[in-house]
């Protein structure tokens, strides 16, 4: 199982935090934010990682990722040129995953879960995690039936069919680059990784599991602050 961290974008929702460094180098309280999903990577056993970043501030993430040396892994740096979608993730990483499994995690999303088991016990398809939240519409939305299994996913809909929104840590087979590679970009002019994962949906082999623990996203000033409160609490318990 390889891993990718996706770290580009221009974060224009956290300007002017964002105008002279990158969204996923911000603090979250005594750490740069890039740091809790590799973390995350790191504990469920992946060690061989794809760190994609945009062009303005690829130097400052190799000055402080460096060969991952450091983190007892080792990292590969891919640019996107622009932000041209999620899934472009594969487009990119198509050499990096060869024809391996792979675990996506966005730069900016927290977790407080552990996902080893989900990763050691992933065989083929996609496995992908989901939250309750009480703002639905700003995530990829999954809908289930009376059997808990799910129906429909959607990106940020107006109308969320539940309040179950995807979160940021997706794991797919090697068919994840041939699909990635066939996606058309949508009317947001972006590889949507909500049509990536509907494609394995309307197969028939996407699995949805339960994230346990908090979850945050950090791409808003609230869910920023709310990253740093819970990053904190969970030191400050560290050390009584
Ligand atoms: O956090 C989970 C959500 O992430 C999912 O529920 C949604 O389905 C998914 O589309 C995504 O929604 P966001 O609105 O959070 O996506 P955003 O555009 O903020 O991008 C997420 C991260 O990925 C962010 O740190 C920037 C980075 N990114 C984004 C794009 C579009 C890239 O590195 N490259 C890109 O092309």
């Amino acid at each position: 199982m390889k891993g990718i961290i996706l770290a580009g974008g221009a974060g224009t929702r956290l300007r002017p935090l964002t105008k002279v460094t990158s969204k996923q180098l911000l603090p979250i309280y005594n750490k740069p934010m890039i740091f809790y999903p590799l973390e995350t990577l790191l504990t469920a056993g992946i060690k061989d990682i794809l760190v994609i970043v945009a062009p303005d501030h690829a130097g400052d993430f190799l000055k402080l990722l460096g060969s991952g040396n450091e983190f007892g892994c080792k990292f590969t740096y891919e640019i996107q040129d622009k932000p041209d979608g999620l899934a472009q993730a594969f487009v990119i990483g198509k050499n990096f995953i060869g024809s391996d499994n792979v675990t996506l995690i966005l730069g900016d999303n927290v977790f407080e879960d552990n996902f080893s088991a989900a990763i050691s016990s992933f065989q083929s398809g996609a496995r992908v995690f989901a939250k309750e939240v009480p703002d639905p519409q700003r995530f990829g939305v999954v809908e289930f039936d009376a059997n808990k299994k799910a129906i429909s996913i959607e990106e940020k809909p107006k109308q969320p069919k539940s309040s179950f929104a995807v979160t940021g840590l997706y794991i797919y087979d090697n068919t994840v680059v041939p699909k990635a590679a066939s996606l058309q970009p949508s009317s947001r002019g972006e590889l949507e990784i909500t049509d990536l994962n509907n494609v394995y949906l309307h197969e028939g082999t996407l699995d949805v599991a339960p994230v346990r623990g908090r979850w945050l996203d950090t791409g808003t000033f609230e869910s920023l602050h709310e990253a740093i409160e819970f990053a904190r609490e969970r030191e400050l318990a560290k050390t009584v």
